[in-house]
């Protein structure tokens, strides 16, 4: 121990002295990488009365915070009562690793263990420490925002600050958070010991995606107060003054401050987020009142998910004797569980049967040597499942390189987010559709994007593919442009009805995988996407209908929907070859523009898998009228036989 201090102050020891101009430092090796058991220290100091804030250019440390870190002290010992943060992984550049110390100490530790990365890259720079300790402010104006002090960088420790918001006599004031992050490791968000958000007698801390906040009166005051050690992003918000008697004009006020539009009050759906929406409502003819006083859709009645939440939605479901419900919500004999044959028609009845090894049934999973695993999503889940372990073979995709914050505010994506994603650009009229990248040389799309009246669009010279794009309009050298060699498009694909709208573009070149470029997982044809779970759907398509397509790739989340619903709304338009999701209330969608590009699923393994490819919808976003996609499980087989995948 005593020799491996000695030896670390001998080669990795820095002492730095800050002013106000930025100057340098990285850790050994960068760019290339840190050598194996890296035990650096920086200590930094600067004049009294300053305060040293470091920001990271780059950050690239294994992804293991316990051997592998970056480790940030509000003192010159590491200290763990004066840490401010500890770090690893690789952060893309636009979530940038900004720290603020409270006085003019600062000691930042590098740690690794045998597995070398490239390091950091970052400046430090003295600031007046009154910038840093003081904050707050009196606010007279009817609307404005601020935000936690040197937001979107980390607030320093030992900070206090207040807000005093006054507006006119009469009104109210809301708050509302378009970012809260105020974690700190072993601190129970429900008990805010250490840093926290002081309004109207209570205290928040932790991290939320949403949180509105109401005064009684026409003053408010915000409190922000962390302590001396662990500090994080912190928070930005938007206050406005109401009218009390019409806090929300022409909308629905929710309990929690949330205006919300007319048509959502009492629809069925939780728009308001704490159900004050679907409380009191009178249910409409076609719709089930729950014992709870909520109304849902009457067709989501027995379909085993718990729709109402008290479950009285799915009692008195019973089937009659000897028989048990499918997921679809209809009956079959016990004795038809776990038979080996698709009795339900979803294959409810199949998915979780544990048969004896080497039992096949159309719902197992196939190792290479033919044997059966009956188990649900075997494949890539990091579990040894087939004697050959084919099952775990072929399974570095569906990971994003980049560590992304698990709360980024709006719809769009951030960079390295979606590294499956591709642009396919037609001719010189720039993005039509999307597709997703399963290997360095296929993308898989939809069918329709090739098969139109102008036959130009079948020809692959028509076409331009875009690999590691985020913004239309920024192609650097991230960005990897690719032409086709060959577009197959499925033989049975049927344009009158979308039916299999599937196709495979071959590349002329492969793609190098990097932090914004990396597949998806494919999923077997046994691999289960239950209705109700939450996936993802991304794509430049128009942001509404007849909208024009987006410039920053977008996001948004949708609910797998259960085929029988499905078949409802689309008045029985969909195939076993295609699936609903999004959302029956509308709002959330694919739309024109998006087609080709993937539905994505997060397994319990932490991969993403591709459940649809986007298909068709009748309009974008409209009630009852979810979007449709192409059911990748049902053509696994032919995107095997035709890439060997
Ligand atoms: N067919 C459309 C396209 O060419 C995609 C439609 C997806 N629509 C929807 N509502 N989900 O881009």
């Amino acid at each position: 121990m005593q020799k491996w201090l000695i030896t670390s102050r001998e080669t990795c020891f820095f002492t730095l002295t800050a002013d106000s101009t930025a100057k340098e430092f990285s850790s050994p090796g960068n760019p290339k990488s840190y050598p194996a058991y890296s035990r650096c220290q920086w200590q930094i100091r600067a004049n009294k009365g300053s305060a040293i804030i470091i920001k990271f250019k780059s950050f690239h440390i294994e992804d293991d915070c316990f051997n592998d870190f970056v480790a940030i002290y509000d003192s010159l010992s590491p200290d763990s009562t004066r840490a401010i943060t500890k770090q690893c992984g690789l952060r893309p550049p636009t979530n940038p690793l900004e720290v603020v110390s409270s006085g003019n100490l600062m000691l930042v530790n590098l740690i690794t263990d045998e597995v070398r990365k490239p390091g950091f890259k970052a400046t430090y720079t003295a600031i007046p420490i009154t910038a840093a300790g003081s904050c707050g402010k009196s606010l007279t104006d009817s609307t404005g925002n601020f935000t936690s002090p040197y937001f979107p960088s980390f607030y320093p420790p030992s900070v206090d600050c207040s807000w005093n918001i006054k507006v006119p006599d009469g009104k109210y004031i809301k708050i509302e958070f378009n970012m809260f992050r105020l974690k700190e490791p072993g601190v129970d968000p429900n008990n805010c010991n250490k840093d926290y958000i002081e309004v109207l007698d209570q205290k928040y801390c932790g991290e939320k995606s949403r949180l509105v906040l109401s005064s009684k009166s026409n003053v408010m005051e915000v409190k922000f107060h962390s302590d001396e050690s662990y500090t994080d992003k912190g928070f930005k918000l938007t206050y406005t003054a109401f009218d009390p008697v019409n806090p929300c004009p022409g909308q629905f006020a929710c309990s929690s401050g949330f205006c919300i539009k007319k048509e959502q009050h009492c629809d069925g759906w939780n728009d308001c987020l704490d159900m004050s929406d679907e409380k009191n409502c009178k249910c409409g003819d076609d719709q089930f009142t729950c014992s709870n006083g909520l109304c849902r859709p009457q067709f989501f009645v027995c379909d085993r998910a718990n729709d109402c939440g008290d479950n009285s939605d799915e009692k008195d479901c019973d089937c009659g004797r000897a028989q048990v419900r499918c997921g679809n919500g209809a009956c079959i004999m016990q004795d038809f569980v776990c038979d080996g044959k698709n009795d339900c028609l979803d294959g409810s009845d199949e998915v979780s049967c544990v048969a004896s090894p080497g039992v096949c049934n159309d719902f197992s999973f196939k190792c290479k040597n033919q044997q059966c695993v009956n188990k649900v999503n075997a494949e890539c889940d990091r579990d040894d499942d087939c004697s050959d372990g084919s099952d775990e073979q072929g399974c570095d995709c569906g990971t994003r390189p980049y560590k992304h914050n698990r709360i980024v505010g709006g719809q769009n994506a951030d960079v390295g987010e979606w590294p499956w994603q591709v642009s396919l650009h037609f001719q010189t009229q720039g993005h039509v559709c999307g597709a997703s990248i399963i290997s360095n040389k296929w993308l898989l799309c939809a069918a329709h994007c090739f098969i139109q009246p102008d036959p130009s669009y079948k020809m692959t010279s028509s076409w331009t593919t875009y690999s590691g794009l985020r913004d239309q309009n920024i192609q650097d050298k991230s960005v990897q442009m690719r032409n086709l060699k060959t577009i197959i498009t499925h033989p049975n694909y049927n344009d009158l009805t979308n039916d299999y709208d599937i196709s495979l573009l071959e590349l002329s070149q492969p793609l190098n995988f990097s932090n914004t470029v990396h597949p998806v997982c494919l999923p077997a044809t046994s691999h289960v996407f239950t209705a109700g779970s939450s996936c993802f759907v991304t794509g430049w398509g128009t942001l509404r209908e007849g909208g024009t397509v987006a410039q920053i790739l977008q996001k948004a989340e949708v609910k797998v929907i259960n085929d029988t619903v499905c078949n409802m709304v689309t008045e029985g338009q969909v195939t076993s070859r295609m699936m609903c999701s999004g959302y029956l209330s509308g709002g959330v969608d694919a739309c024109q523009g998006d087609s080709g590009g993937p539905l994505v699923c997060l397994s319990e393994a932490g991969k993403w898998f591709q459940a649809g490819i986007v298909s068709w919808g009748e309009g974008c976003a409209r009630r009852n009228k979810p979007g449709v996609y192409t059911r990748v499980t049902k053509l696994r087989e032919w995107i095997r036989e035709i890439t060997s995948l």
